[in-house]
């Protein structure tokens, strides 16, 4: 299922993170196309200690990365339940 092109698109073998930049239902062409630890009864046993694995992970990259706000960052604080930048905040890393 997650390398079908008539699914994903013609460039479903290329590696396209942004695929998922509107969330994940958004990613395909089919709203649960993307099941990485499978579903029901014999879905994967190691879901959520795999997550906290790669959130570690991802903490320790993060560390040698500096962020700081770019100048076009508009302040514009939006409410919907909390307060949201309404054009986004890009940001520059730098890597350390
Ligand atoms: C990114 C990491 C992982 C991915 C993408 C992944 C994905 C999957 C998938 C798709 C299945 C279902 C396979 C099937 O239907 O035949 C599965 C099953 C399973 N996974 Fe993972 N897995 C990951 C990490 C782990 C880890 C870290 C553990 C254990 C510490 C683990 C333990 C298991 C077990 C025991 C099953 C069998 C569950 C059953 O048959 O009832 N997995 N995994």
């Amino acid at each position: 299922m997650h390398h079908d092109p008539q699914i994903w698109g013609d460039d479903v073998n290329e590696f396209r993170p942004d695929r998922f930049a509107h969330g994940i239902s958004s990613a395909s062409k089919m709203n649960f196309a993307f099941l990485p630890f499978s579903s029901g009864p014999r879905f994967c046993e190691g879901q959520n200690f795999a997550m906290m694995e790669t959130k570690m992970a991802l903490a320790m990259m993060l560390r040698s990365i500096h962020f700081e706000l770019s100048s076009s960052y508009l302040h514009a604080p939006f409410p919907i339940i909390t307060l949201l930048p309404q054009y986004g905040a890009p940001l520059v890393l730098h890597y350390l």
